[in-house]
């Protein structure tokens, strides 16, 4: 299959910068997705119905709507809107947006995980809802939700693949201008998901150490 020995080295440097740019992308993508997400689910958690029905309905609309629509979405409708958003600047929002519903939903049921009783007994000892949230609830919920999040970073690696339509030059994009200048259309694809493999088994394994961690400190 790699029987052209300079393959790696004619086109090396399109996967490390694309897998530099993949990496980027979902880092950016959970960790303002993991930020917006959170005042989601509080919203979505809160007694104000106003709050409540606007984290519903962005909620159900994001997870109800295709990633590809949504990069669509941002990049055609920032330019409507008047502002001009560069590909690589509407992908970073677009996978933000579209993480933080389903981080919404992560820390959510983090929340709701924890026993009705440590609400019960917090507010028995005089502390007020939001003390009770801050100082008992939270705490424990972090432990559900860390692990969720980690999958989510897993999760978010495997969609950036899909900016690659509006020309963000990450992992996929990358494959395909390669495709195009070796006239090989099977080879660079494998590259590339042998690429996208390493990236999500290592981190699922690390996951999977910091999980244990986790529960040994209880
Ligand atoms: N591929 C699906 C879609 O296009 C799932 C997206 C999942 N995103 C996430 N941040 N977990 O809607």
């Amino acid at each position: 299959m790699f029987s052209d020995k300079s393959f790696f080295e004619k086109y090396g440097s399109y996967y490390v910068k694309g897998t530099l740019y993949t990496i980027f992308l979902a880092l950016i993508g959970v960790f303002f997705g993991a930020i917006i997400g959170s005042l989601l689910a509080l919203m979505k958690i809160s007694k104000n119905k106003l709050l409540k029905g606007i984290a519903a309905v962005y909620i159900e609309y994001v997870r109800g709507t295709p990633l590809l629509v949504q990069i669509f979405l941002v990049f055609f409708g920032s330019n409507v809107l008047g502002f001009e958003l560069s590909a690589l600047v509407a992908s970073c929002l677009a996978l933000s947006l579209n993480s933080a519903a389903y981080v919404a939903e992560i820390v959510r049921a983090g929340i709701n995980a924890v026993n009705k009783g440590q609400t019960e007994a917090a507010r028995s000892l005089g502390m007020n809802q939001g003390q009770a949230m801050r100082f008992i609830i939270l705490p424990q919920a972090i432990k559900n939700i860390l692990p969720a999040l980690g999958n989510e970073f897993v999760t978010v690696i495997k969609e950036s693949s899909v900016v690659s339509v509006i020309g963000v030059s990450e992992l996929m994009f990358q494959s395909g201008v390669v495709q195009g200048a070796s006239f090989k259309p099977f080879v660079p694809i494998v590259i590339a998901s042998l690429i996208y493999f390493v990236l999500t088994f290592s981190l699922s394994r690390l996951l999977g150490v910091a999980e244990r961690r986790l529960r040994t400190s209880d």
